[in-house]
């Protein structure tokens, strides 16, 4: 199922497919989402993503970041299929493997998948049940049904996002009665749960003040020894605060992918340069 190692530039730009080819700051990582020329559409006729190819690494954060609009979320949910529920939508071209499967091959169990690729979306949505119910809930699907199993997943996924401090001794009240902040760890709790390898968060902190956002912000960078996590995000700061790659978008177009320092320091494309210092978007 595995790639093999492979020595990427934490350098090269522009040109995401020659992200392997060079240079200094090289350090071993690997591949385990692999886009190669993806048109995305939603109609069947416009495409909303052209031409997209870049590589994702195990263990690092990837972060996509863009004007509105762009095609980051699209991007985003083609990752987990998540836009095979939106009638007449489709990736019209190229192929995105993950961890060496082509995830549109027919043979494809896209249940499966999403056990595989968990997703955090923008607004908070825990189950109107308990804290511990919304956890419990995808393990008791999963077929994990033993009380103290159950338990100590729970507990330990809790942990995991950094919550269970603050919920241990309410494990029993209704999750829509905890605050924004802890929603979101709650709704990252129930994805680490199931035990994913990579980890899709859509504007995680978009609805979270800057002391939630820090919390969630420190967690992503626990969760990366155990997961790989790709997030959207229109707050330049907390790309460069989280993540190891930036890819920048522009009108469905891959326009920069690059190390985060690198994108964001000396960026190669006039485009990027713009959209980072606030010239347009
Ligand atoms: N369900 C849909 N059906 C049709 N078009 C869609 C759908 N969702 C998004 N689009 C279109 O696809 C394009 C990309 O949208 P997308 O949501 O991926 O952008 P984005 O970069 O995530 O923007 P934002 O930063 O505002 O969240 C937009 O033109 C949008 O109108
Ligand atoms: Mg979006």
């Amino acid at each position: 199922m595995e790639n093999a190692t492979q020595t990427p530039s934490a350098a090269t730009s522009t040109s995401p497919q020659k992200a392997q080819s060079s240079t200094s700051a090289a350090t071993s990582v690997e591949t385990i989402v692999d886009i190669k020329d993806v048109n995305f559409s939603y109609d069947g006729k416009k495409d909303t993503l052209k031409d997209i190819s870049f590589p994702m690494y195990r263990n690092e954060v990837t972060a996509f970041i863009g004007p509105s609009g762009c095609g980051k979320s699209t991007l985003l949910r083609c990752l987990n299929r998540m836009n095979d529920l939106i009638p007449g939508a489709s990736v019209t071209k190229g192929q995105i493997n993950i961890m060496d499967q082509d995830i549109y091959a027919p043979e494809v169990d896209v249940i499966e998948l999403r056990k595989q690729v968990g997703m955090v979306f923008q607004k908070s949505n825990p189950f109107p049940r308990s804290i511990y119910d919304n956890i419990a809930y995808g393990l008791r699907v999963a077929g994990i049904t033993a009380p103290d199993e159950l338990d100590q997943i729970v507990q330990e996924s809790l942990e995991g996002a950094a919550l269970w401090e603050e919920v241990k001794d309410r494990l029993q009240d209704n999750a829509t009665g905890l605050s924004g902040g802890q929603q979101q760890r709650l709704c990252i709790a129930r994805t680490i749960a199931v035990k994913p390898k990579i980890i899709l968060m859509d504007e995680p902190c978009s609805a979270l003040d800057p002391i939630a956002t820090a919390k969630v912000e420190d967690l992503i960078n626990q969760l990366k020894s155990d997961f790989t996590i790709v997030i959207v995000t229109h707050n330049m700061q907390q790309a460069t605060r989280v993540s190891d790659r930036t890819a920048f978008f522009y009108l469905g177009e891959l326009i920069e992918y690059d190390n985060t320092t690198k994108l964001f320091t000396s960026p190669s494309k006039t485009q990027t340069e713009d959209y980072i210092s606030g010239r347009f978007g």
